[in-house]
Protein backbone atom coordinates (compact mmCIF):
# COMPACT_ATOMS: atom_id res chain seq x y z
CA UNK A 1 0.00 0.00 0.00
CA UNK A 2 3.00 2.78 1.06
CA UNK A 3 4.56 1.68 -2.15
CA UNK A 4 1.93 1.30 -4.80
CA UNK A 5 -0.09 3.51 -3.68
CA UNK A 6 0.98 6.45 -1.32
CA UNK A 7 4.44 7.10 -2.95
CA UNK A 8 2.68 7.11 -6.28
CA UNK A 9 0.41 9.55 -5.10
CA UNK A 10 -2.91 6.88 -5.83
CA UNK A 11 -5.66 8.50 -3.46
CA UNK A 12 -8.84 6.13 -3.34
CA UNK A 13 -12.63 6.72 -2.87
CA UNK A 14 -13.64 4.14 -0.84
CA UNK A 15 -11.99 1.40 1.54
CA UNK A 16 -13.19 -1.61 2.61
CA UNK A 17 -11.52 -3.94 4.76
CA UNK A 18 -12.04 -7.43 6.24
CA UNK A 19 -8.94 -8.12 8.14
CA UNK A 20 -7.72 -11.81 9.22
CA UNK A 21 -8.96 -11.91 12.80
CA UNK A 22 -6.50 -13.05 15.89
CA UNK A 23 -6.96 -16.40 17.02
CA UNK A 24 -3.52 -16.30 19.03
CA UNK A 25 -2.92 -20.12 17.96
CA UNK A 26 0.20 -21.09 15.87
CA UNK A 27 -1.17 -21.82 11.89
CA UNK A 28 0.53 -24.22 10.30
CA UNK A 29 -1.16 -24.53 7.24
CA UNK A 30 -1.67 -22.28 4.56
CA UNK A 31 -5.11 -23.18 3.22
CA UNK A 32 -7.04 -23.61 6.11
CA UNK A 33 -9.54 -21.29 8.19
CA UNK A 34 -6.49 -20.56 9.92
CA UNK A 35 -4.78 -19.21 7.05
CA UNK A 36 -7.35 -15.83 7.67
CA UNK A 37 -6.43 -15.57 10.98
CA UNK A 38 -3.15 -13.97 12.38
CA UNK A 39 -1.49 -16.30 14.51
CA UNK A 40 0.91 -15.63 17.82
CA UNK A 41 4.13 -15.89 15.69
CA UNK A 42 2.92 -13.17 13.13
CA UNK A 43 1.76 -10.87 15.62
CA UNK A 44 4.91 -11.29 17.32
CA UNK A 45 6.29 -9.64 14.01
CA UNK A 46 3.87 -6.66 13.64
CA UNK A 47 4.52 -5.36 17.44
CA UNK A 48 8.15 -5.80 16.77
CA UNK A 49 10.50 -3.35 17.47
CA UNK A 50 8.95 -0.02 16.32
CA UNK A 51 4.84 -1.24 16.96
CA UNK A 52 4.41 0.03 20.90
CA UNK A 53 6.25 3.72 19.86
CA UNK A 54 3.04 5.62 19.13
CA UNK A 55 0.57 3.12 20.48
CA UNK A 56 -2.24 4.69 22.63
CA UNK A 57 -1.98 4.09 26.21
CA UNK A 58 -5.06 1.80 26.36
CA UNK A 59 -3.21 -0.13 24.09
CA UNK A 60 -0.02 -0.26 25.44
CA UNK A 61 -1.69 -0.93 29.17
CA UNK A 62 -3.27 -4.10 27.22
CA UNK A 63 0.04 -5.08 26.06
CA UNK A 64 1.13 -6.27 29.15
CA UNK A 65 -1.46 -8.57 29.64
CA UNK A 66 -2.21 -9.70 25.91
CA UNK A 67 1.18 -8.73 24.11
CA UNK A 68 0.16 -10.84 21.10
CA UNK A 69 -3.33 -8.98 20.63
CA UNK A 70 -1.96 -5.98 21.36
CA UNK A 71 0.53 -6.12 18.90
CA UNK A 72 -2.28 -7.32 16.52
CA UNK A 73 -4.32 -4.40 17.03
CA UNK A 74 -1.11 -2.56 16.66
CA UNK A 75 -0.59 -3.86 13.26
CA UNK A 76 -3.83 -3.66 12.26
CA UNK A 77 -3.76 0.20 13.26
CA UNK A 78 -0.84 0.66 11.50
CA UNK A 79 -2.54 -0.60 8.07
CA UNK A 80 -5.61 1.48 8.92
CA UNK A 81 -2.95 4.71 9.67
CA UNK A 82 -1.97 4.38 5.92
CA UNK A 83 -5.65 3.40 4.73
CA UNK A 84 -6.35 6.92 5.89
CA UNK A 85 -3.30 8.57 3.99
CA UNK A 86 -4.33 7.11 0.58
CA UNK A 87 -8.17 8.16 0.90
CA UNK A 88 -9.26 10.81 -0.75
CA UNK A 89 -11.03 13.92 1.54
CA UNK A 90 -14.26 12.52 0.01
CA UNK A 91 -14.29 8.91 1.02
CA UNK A 92 -15.15 6.78 3.21
CA UNK A 93 -14.03 3.59 5.15
CA UNK A 94 -15.86 0.40 5.99
CA UNK A 95 -14.24 -2.11 8.79
CA UNK A 96 -15.39 -5.46 9.13
CA UNK A 97 -14.73 -7.15 12.31
CA UNK A 98 -16.46 -10.16 14.42
CA UNK A 99 -17.11 -9.66 18.05
CA UNK A 100 -13.59 -10.72 18.68
CA UNK A 101 -11.93 -7.64 18.54
CA UNK A 102 -14.53 -5.23 17.21
CA UNK A 103 -14.82 -3.14 20.44
CA UNK A 104 -11.09 -2.42 20.20
CA UNK A 105 -10.68 -2.09 17.08
CA UNK A 106 -13.44 0.50 17.07
CA UNK A 107 -11.41 2.34 19.34
CA UNK A 108 -8.68 2.21 16.97
CA UNK A 109 -10.87 3.48 14.27
CA UNK A 110 -11.78 6.42 16.61
CA UNK A 111 -8.34 7.43 17.10
CA UNK A 112 -7.63 7.23 13.94
CA UNK A 113 -10.05 8.91 11.90
CA UNK A 114 -11.43 11.04 14.78
CA UNK A 115 -15.05 10.03 16.91
CA UNK A 116 -17.09 12.76 15.08
CA UNK A 117 -16.48 10.81 11.37
CA UNK A 118 -18.12 8.01 12.60
CA UNK A 119 -21.02 7.53 10.41
CA UNK A 120 -22.48 4.22 11.83
CA UNK A 121 -21.74 0.82 13.23
CA UNK A 122 -23.45 -1.66 10.67
CA UNK A 123 -24.75 -4.86 12.05
CA UNK A 124 -24.57 -7.64 9.16
CA UNK A 125 -26.89 -10.79 10.15
CA UNK A 126 -24.39 -12.95 8.96
CA UNK A 127 -26.16 -16.47 10.68
CA UNK A 128 -29.91 -17.43 11.59
CA UNK A 129 -27.66 -19.49 14.01
CA UNK A 130 -26.88 -23.33 14.24
CA UNK A 131 -28.88 -24.11 17.57
CA UNK A 132 -25.60 -26.14 19.11
CA UNK A 133 -23.58 -23.33 20.03
CA UNK A 134 -23.44 -24.19 23.94
CA UNK A 135 -24.57 -20.81 25.34
CA UNK A 136 -25.48 -17.99 22.81
CA UNK A 137 -25.20 -18.76 19.15
CA UNK A 138 -22.83 -15.34 17.48
CA UNK A 139 -24.66 -14.17 14.45
CA UNK A 140 -23.82 -10.76 13.73
CA UNK A 141 -20.47 -8.75 12.54
CA UNK A 142 -19.84 -5.14 12.88
CA UNK A 143 -19.04 -2.96 10.12
CA UNK A 144 -18.01 0.49 11.24
CA UNK A 145 -18.33 3.26 8.60
CA UNK A 146 -16.04 6.29 9.02
CA UNK A 147 -15.52 9.15 6.26
CA UNK A 148 -12.40 11.47 6.06
CA UNK A 149 -14.70 14.51 6.75
CA UNK A 150 -18.44 15.43 7.16
CA UNK A 151 -18.32 16.24 3.18
CA UNK A 152 -18.26 12.65 1.92
CA UNK A 153 -20.23 10.28 -0.98
CA UNK A 154 -23.47 9.26 0.18
CA UNK A 155 -25.90 7.33 -1.94
CA UNK A 156 -29.01 6.63 -0.22
CA UNK A 157 -29.97 2.65 -0.68
CA UNK A 158 -33.30 1.11 -0.13
CA UNK A 159 -34.56 -2.17 1.71
CA UNK A 160 -37.11 -4.22 -0.22
CA UNK A 161 -39.95 -5.17 1.86
CA UNK A 162 -41.41 -8.82 1.02
CA UNK A 163 -44.58 -9.61 -0.19
CA UNK A 164 -45.93 -10.19 3.27
CA UNK A 165 -44.68 -6.63 4.47
CA UNK A 166 -45.71 -5.13 1.88
CA UNK A 167 -49.38 -6.18 1.22
CA UNK A 168 -49.57 -5.26 5.39
CA UNK A 169 -48.34 -1.59 4.94
CA UNK A 170 -50.04 -0.71 1.06
CA UNK A 171 -53.39 -2.47 2.53
CA UNK A 172 -56.05 -0.67 0.55
CA UNK A 173 -57.17 -1.24 -3.60
CA UNK A 174 -57.97 1.92 -5.28
CA UNK A 175 -61.16 0.84 -6.80
CA UNK A 176 -60.63 3.10 -10.15
CA UNK A 177 -56.91 1.66 -10.55
CA UNK A 178 -56.83 -1.22 -8.87
CA UNK A 179 -53.40 0.57 -6.97
CA UNK A 180 -52.38 -0.64 -3.40
CA UNK A 181 -52.26 2.48 -1.23
CA UNK A 182 -51.47 3.50 2.01
CA UNK A 183 -52.10 7.29 3.20
CA UNK A 184 -49.77 9.70 5.21
CA UNK A 185 -50.96 13.04 6.90
CA UNK A 186 -51.44 16.63 4.41
CA UNK A 187 -52.09 18.45 7.52
CA UNK A 188 -49.46 18.16 10.50
CA UNK A 189 -48.95 20.33 13.31
CA UNK A 190 -44.93 20.94 12.29
CA UNK A 191 -46.21 23.19 10.06
CA UNK A 192 -47.05 26.06 11.63
CA UNK A 193 -46.31 28.80 9.22
CA UNK A 194 -49.68 27.65 7.12
CA UNK A 195 -52.40 26.81 10.33
CA UNK A 196 -55.47 28.50 9.99
CA UNK A 197 -55.11 28.80 5.53
CA UNK A 198 -57.59 27.30 4.06
CA UNK A 199 -56.93 25.22 0.96
CA UNK A 200 -59.55 24.36 -2.46
CA UNK A 201 -58.94 20.87 -2.59
CA UNK A 202 -61.48 18.97 -6.01
CA UNK A 203 -63.37 21.24 -5.31
CA UNK A 204 -63.96 21.67 -1.64
CA UNK A 205 -62.72 24.72 0.99
CA UNK A 206 -60.41 23.20 3.75
CA UNK A 207 -59.27 25.27 6.41
CA UNK A 208 -56.68 23.58 8.62
CA UNK A 209 -56.03 23.53 12.37
CA UNK A 210 -52.64 22.42 12.47
CA UNK A 211 -51.15 23.31 9.13
CA UNK A 212 -50.76 22.01 5.43
CA UNK A 213 -48.10 19.70 4.57
CA UNK A 214 -48.45 20.91 1.11
CA UNK A 215 -48.87 24.46 -0.61
CA UNK A 216 -51.89 25.24 -3.08
CA UNK A 217 -49.85 25.28 -6.01
CA UNK A 218 -48.31 21.70 -4.64
CA UNK A 219 -51.65 20.20 -4.13
CA UNK A 220 -52.87 21.47 -7.65
CA UNK A 221 -49.63 19.82 -9.13
CA UNK A 222 -50.14 16.45 -7.68
CA UNK A 223 -53.80 16.19 -8.51
CA UNK A 224 -53.51 17.20 -12.41
CA UNK A 225 -50.58 14.41 -12.58
CA UNK A 226 -53.06 11.56 -10.28
CA UNK A 227 -56.79 13.43 -10.07
CA UNK A 228 -56.92 9.80 -7.31
CA UNK A 229 -54.31 10.98 -5.14
CA UNK A 230 -56.50 12.66 -2.15
CA UNK A 231 -57.71 10.51 0.30
CA UNK A 232 -60.62 11.74 2.11
CA UNK A 233 -61.23 10.33 5.54
CA UNK A 234 -65.26 9.11 7.08
CA UNK A 235 -64.50 12.51 8.81
CA UNK A 236 -63.63 14.74 5.53
CA UNK A 237 -59.96 15.07 6.11
CA UNK A 238 -57.68 14.82 3.23
CA UNK A 239 -54.73 13.19 2.82
CA UNK A 240 -52.41 11.72 -0.02
CA UNK A 241 -51.46 8.25 -1.33
CA UNK A 242 -48.22 6.32 -1.21
CA UNK A 243 -48.62 3.47 -4.28
CA UNK A 244 -47.00 0.40 -3.65
CA UNK A 245 -45.67 0.19 -7.20
CA UNK A 246 -43.94 3.27 -6.60
CA UNK A 247 -42.53 2.53 -3.10
CA UNK A 248 -38.93 2.40 -3.54
CA UNK A 249 -38.10 0.28 0.07
CA UNK A 250 -37.46 1.03 3.37
CA UNK A 251 -34.50 3.82 3.68
CA UNK A 252 -31.15 1.97 4.53
CA UNK A 253 -30.74 1.44 8.37
CA UNK A 254 -27.68 0.29 10.37
CA UNK A 255 -29.45 -3.01 10.51
CA UNK A 256 -28.68 -5.43 7.94
CA UNK A 257 -30.67 -8.45 7.98
CA UNK A 258 -31.77 -8.86 4.36
CA UNK A 259 -28.13 -10.59 3.18
CA UNK A 260 -27.55 -14.28 3.94
CA UNK A 261 -24.41 -15.67 4.65
CA UNK A 262 -23.23 -17.55 1.51
CA UNK A 263 -24.82 -21.42 1.91
CA UNK A 264 -22.83 -24.35 1.28
CA UNK A 265 -24.79 -24.89 -1.67
CA UNK A 266 -24.45 -21.07 -3.38
CA UNK A 267 -23.24 -20.40 -6.55
CA UNK A 268 -20.84 -18.29 -5.52
CA UNK A 269 -18.99 -20.19 -3.20
CA UNK A 270 -15.27 -20.62 -4.11
CA UNK A 271 -14.38 -22.75 -1.26
CA UNK A 272 -12.69 -19.90 0.31
CA UNK A 273 -13.35 -19.93 4.40
CA UNK A 274 -13.92 -16.47 4.98
CA UNK A 275 -15.62 -15.40 1.48
CA UNK A 276 -18.39 -12.42 1.99
CA UNK A 277 -21.31 -12.71 -0.11
CA UNK A 278 -21.23 -10.08 -2.74
CA UNK A 279 -24.54 -8.48 -2.29
CA UNK A 280 -23.09 -7.21 1.02
CA UNK A 281 -19.98 -5.67 -0.63
CA UNK A 282 -22.34 -4.03 -4.05
CA UNK A 283 -24.43 -2.40 -1.11
CA UNK A 284 -21.58 -0.57 0.84
CA UNK A 285 -20.14 0.27 -2.76
CA UNK A 286 -23.18 1.45 -4.09
CA UNK A 287 -23.76 3.66 -0.30
CA UNK A 288 -20.04 5.10 -0.71
CA UNK A 289 -19.05 5.58 -4.62
CA UNK A 290 -20.07 6.65 -7.82
CA UNK A 291 -19.18 4.88 -11.13
CA UNK A 292 -15.08 5.12 -12.28
CA UNK A 293 -14.36 5.41 -8.61
CA UNK A 294 -11.54 3.75 -7.09
CA UNK A 295 -11.97 1.17 -4.15
CA UNK A 296 -9.58 -0.55 -2.46
CA UNK A 297 -9.26 -3.72 -0.42
CA UNK A 298 -6.23 -4.25 1.72
CA UNK A 299 -7.19 -7.68 2.45
CA UNK A 300 -9.27 -9.18 -0.43
CA UNK A 301 -9.06 -13.01 -0.35
CA UNK A 302 -10.82 -14.04 -2.84
CA UNK A 303 -11.67 -10.96 -4.48
CA UNK A 304 -15.36 -10.41 -2.92
CA UNK A 305 -15.38 -6.37 -3.00
CA UNK A 306 -13.29 -6.07 -6.02
CA UNK A 307 -15.89 -8.45 -8.25
CA UNK A 308 -18.41 -6.00 -6.88
CA UNK A 309 -16.83 -3.37 -7.70
CA UNK A 310 -15.59 -4.36 -11.05
CA UNK A 311 -19.75 -5.27 -11.73
CA UNK A 312 -20.58 -1.47 -10.80
CA UNK A 313 -17.82 -0.27 -13.13
CA UNK A 314 -16.23 1.36 -10.42
CA UNK A 315 -11.95 0.99 -10.98
CA UNK A 316 -10.80 -1.64 -7.91
CA UNK A 317 -7.36 -2.54 -6.24
CA UNK A 318 -6.82 -5.48 -4.06
CA UNK A 319 -4.21 -6.57 -1.99
CA UNK A 320 -3.42 -9.72 -0.60
CA UNK A 321 -0.73 -11.92 1.03
CA UNK A 322 -1.88 -15.58 0.47
CA UNK A 323 -1.55 -16.33 -3.22
CA UNK A 324 -3.82 -18.61 -2.66
CA UNK A 325 -6.24 -16.28 -2.48
CA UNK A 326 -4.81 -14.38 -5.27
CA UNK A 327 -4.80 -17.32 -7.67
CA UNK A 328 -9.09 -17.66 -6.27
CA UNK A 329 -9.59 -14.43 -6.87
CA UNK A 330 -7.82 -14.43 -10.87
CA UNK A 331 -9.99 -17.89 -11.59
CA UNK A 332 -12.95 -15.69 -10.58
CA UNK A 333 -12.46 -12.64 -12.66
CA UNK A 334 -11.56 -15.04 -15.21
CA UNK A 335 -14.93 -17.04 -14.98
CA UNK A 336 -17.36 -13.98 -14.46
CA UNK A 337 -15.63 -11.45 -16.98
CA UNK A 338 -13.20 -13.06 -18.67
CA UNK A 339 -10.41 -10.71 -18.00
CA UNK A 340 -7.15 -11.73 -16.30
CA UNK A 341 -6.36 -8.90 -13.76
CA UNK A 342 -3.17 -7.44 -13.23
CA UNK A 343 -0.82 -9.18 -10.65
CA UNK A 344 1.97 -6.99 -9.21
CA UNK A 345 3.15 -9.42 -6.84
CA UNK A 346 4.34 -8.39 -3.54
CA UNK A 347 5.33 -11.78 -1.80
CA UNK A 348 8.79 -12.75 -1.22
CA UNK A 349 8.22 -16.48 -2.16
CA UNK A 350 6.62 -15.48 -5.21
CA UNK A 351 9.25 -13.06 -6.52
CA UNK A 352 12.04 -15.73 -5.74
CA UNK A 353 10.63 -17.96 -7.78
CA UNK A 354 10.68 -15.45 -11.19
CA UNK A 355 12.99 -16.25 -13.87
CA UNK A 356 16.03 -13.20 -14.50
CA UNK A 357 13.96 -11.54 -17.50
CA UNK A 358 10.38 -11.65 -15.34
CA UNK A 359 12.66 -10.70 -12.15
CA UNK A 360 13.82 -7.92 -14.58
CA UNK A 361 10.59 -6.87 -14.80
CA UNK A 362 9.54 -6.89 -11.38
CA UNK A 363 11.96 -4.71 -10.30
CA UNK A 364 11.36 -1.91 -13.26
CA UNK A 365 7.64 -1.91 -12.45
CA UNK A 366 8.85 -1.67 -8.55
CA UNK A 367 10.78 1.52 -9.50
CA UNK A 368 8.64 2.56 -12.40
CA UNK A 369 11.63 2.65 -14.34
CA UNK A 370 11.97 1.79 -18.22
CA UNK A 371 14.40 -0.67 -19.72
CA UNK A 372 16.87 1.29 -21.59
CA UNK A 373 17.41 0.43 -25.49
CA UNK A 374 20.15 -1.02 -26.15
CA UNK A 375 20.69 -1.82 -22.66
CA UNK A 376 24.51 -2.23 -22.47
CA UNK A 377 24.43 -3.75 -19.12
CA UNK A 378 22.04 -1.68 -17.58
CA UNK A 379 18.34 -3.14 -16.78
CA UNK A 380 16.26 -0.32 -16.14
CA UNK A 381 16.23 3.74 -15.58
CA UNK A 382 14.06 5.11 -12.88
CA UNK A 383 11.65 8.72 -13.64
CA UNK A 384 14.68 10.26 -11.34
CA UNK A 385 17.34 8.75 -14.05
CA UNK A 386 18.68 6.33 -11.43
CA UNK A 387 19.93 3.21 -13.60
CA UNK A 388 19.19 -0.25 -12.34
CA UNK A 389 20.83 -3.36 -12.68
CA UNK A 390 18.83 -6.38 -11.72
CA UNK A 391 20.76 -10.11 -10.46
CA UNK A 392 19.59 -13.63 -9.82
CA UNK A 393 22.64 -14.64 -8.19
CA UNK A 394 24.70 -13.65 -5.09
CA UNK A 395 26.14 -10.63 -6.23
CA UNK A 396 29.96 -10.00 -5.33
CA UNK A 397 32.55 -7.39 -6.32
CA UNK A 398 33.08 -7.90 -10.20
CA UNK A 399 29.39 -7.31 -11.23
CA UNK A 400 29.19 -4.35 -8.90
CA UNK A 401 32.51 -3.18 -11.11
CA UNK A 402 31.40 -3.63 -13.99
CA UNK A 403 27.86 -1.76 -13.26
CA UNK A 404 29.97 0.99 -12.60
CA UNK A 405 31.48 1.06 -16.12
CA UNK A 406 28.33 0.81 -17.88
CA UNK A 407 26.56 3.70 -15.89
CA UNK A 408 29.51 6.12 -16.49
CA UNK A 409 29.39 5.58 -19.96
CA UNK A 410 25.77 4.67 -20.72
CA UNK A 411 23.83 7.20 -23.27
CA UNK A 412 20.66 6.73 -21.59
CA UNK A 413 22.07 7.66 -17.78
CA UNK A 414 22.13 11.20 -17.03
CA UNK A 415 25.88 12.27 -16.44
CA UNK A 416 27.35 12.33 -13.84
CA UNK A 417 25.39 9.57 -12.21
CA UNK A 418 25.14 9.94 -8.69
CA UNK A 419 22.87 7.26 -7.41
CA UNK A 420 22.71 3.62 -9.13
CA UNK A 421 20.55 0.29 -7.24
CA UNK A 422 21.73 -3.28 -7.76
CA UNK A 423 18.65 -5.67 -7.14
CA UNK A 424 19.42 -9.44 -6.29
CA UNK A 425 17.53 -12.05 -5.92
CA UNK A 426 20.22 -13.85 -3.68
CA UNK A 427 21.57 -11.07 -1.57
CA UNK A 428 25.23 -9.63 -1.72
CA UNK A 429 28.65 -10.86 -1.00
CA UNK A 430 30.57 -8.88 1.10
CA UNK A 431 33.04 -7.78 -1.69
CA UNK A 432 30.20 -6.87 -3.06
CA UNK A 433 29.63 -4.24 0.07
CA UNK A 434 33.10 -3.31 0.16
CA UNK A 435 33.51 -2.52 -3.90
CA UNK A 436 30.12 -0.17 -3.28
CA UNK A 437 31.77 1.45 -0.13
CA UNK A 438 34.92 2.11 -2.40
CA UNK A 439 32.67 3.58 -5.67
CA UNK A 440 31.41 6.00 -3.02
CA UNK A 441 34.87 7.12 -1.54
CA UNK A 442 36.73 7.16 -4.82
CA UNK A 443 33.74 8.42 -7.31
CA UNK A 444 31.20 9.92 -5.21
CA UNK A 445 28.28 7.62 -6.50
CA UNK A 446 25.87 5.99 -4.12
CA UNK A 447 25.25 2.68 -4.99
CA UNK A 448 22.08 0.88 -3.20
CA UNK A 449 22.04 -2.73 -2.92
CA UNK A 450 18.60 -4.68 -2.49
CA UNK A 451 16.82 -7.67 -1.86
CA UNK A 452 13.02 -8.30 -2.67
CA UNK A 453 12.14 -8.79 1.21
CA UNK A 454 13.41 -4.75 1.50
CA UNK A 455 11.98 -4.29 -1.61
CA UNK A 456 8.72 -5.31 0.04
CA UNK A 457 9.62 -4.05 3.99
C1 LIG B 1 -11.01 -12.41 6.25
S1 LIG B 1 -10.09 -12.69 4.81
C2 LIG B 1 -10.82 -11.63 3.60
C3 LIG B 1 -11.96 -12.29 2.87
C4 LIG B 1 -12.55 -11.43 1.78
N1 LIG B 1 -13.32 -10.33 2.30
C5 LIG B 1 -13.40 -12.25 0.82
O1 LIG B 1 -14.63 -12.04 0.75
O2 LIG B 1 -12.84 -13.12 0.16
C6 LIG B 1 -8.60 -11.88 5.22
C7 LIG B 1 -7.54 -11.95 4.16
O3 LIG B 1 -6.43 -11.17 4.60
C8 LIG B 1 -5.26 -11.74 4.06
N2 LIG B 1 -4.11 -11.21 4.79
C9 LIG B 1 -3.62 -11.58 6.00
N3 LIG B 1 -2.57 -10.81 6.33
C10 LIG B 1 -2.39 -9.93 5.31
C11 LIG B 1 -1.48 -8.88 5.06
N4 LIG B 1 -0.52 -8.59 5.91
N5 LIG B 1 -1.59 -8.17 3.92
C12 LIG B 1 -2.57 -8.47 3.03
N6 LIG B 1 -3.46 -9.46 3.20
C13 LIG B 1 -3.37 -10.17 4.33
C14 LIG B 1 -5.47 -13.23 4.18
O4 LIG B 1 -4.67 -13.93 3.27
C15 LIG B 1 -6.96 -13.35 3.87
O5 LIG B 1 -7.17 -13.65 2.52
Amino acid sequence: MRHDLLERGIKVDLIYLDPPFFTGKIQKSNWQPGAMEVSFEDSKKFWGTKGIIGAPTWLKELGVKRPAFASYLNYIGKRLELCKRVLKDSGSIYLHCDNRAAHYLKMIMDNIFGYKNLINEIIWQRSLGHHLAAKMDVMTDSLFFYTKNKDFVYNQQYQKLSDKELDKKFSQIEEETGRKFTHRQLEQPQNIGSRGETRIIQGKKIKTEQGWRWSQKRIDEKLAENPYIVYWTSTGRPRYKLYADEYKGRKLGSLWTDIPHLSSGSKERRGFPTQKPEALLERVIKISSNPGDLVLDPFCGCGTAIVAANKLNRNWIGIDINPDACEVMTKRFEDYFQITPELHLRNVEEIKKLNPSQFEIWVNEFYQARKPSPDRGVDGITPEGWPIQTKTFKVKYDVVSSFLNNIKYHPSVPQPAKYAIIASKEGFAESAMARVFQIKENEGITIKLVTPEDLLE
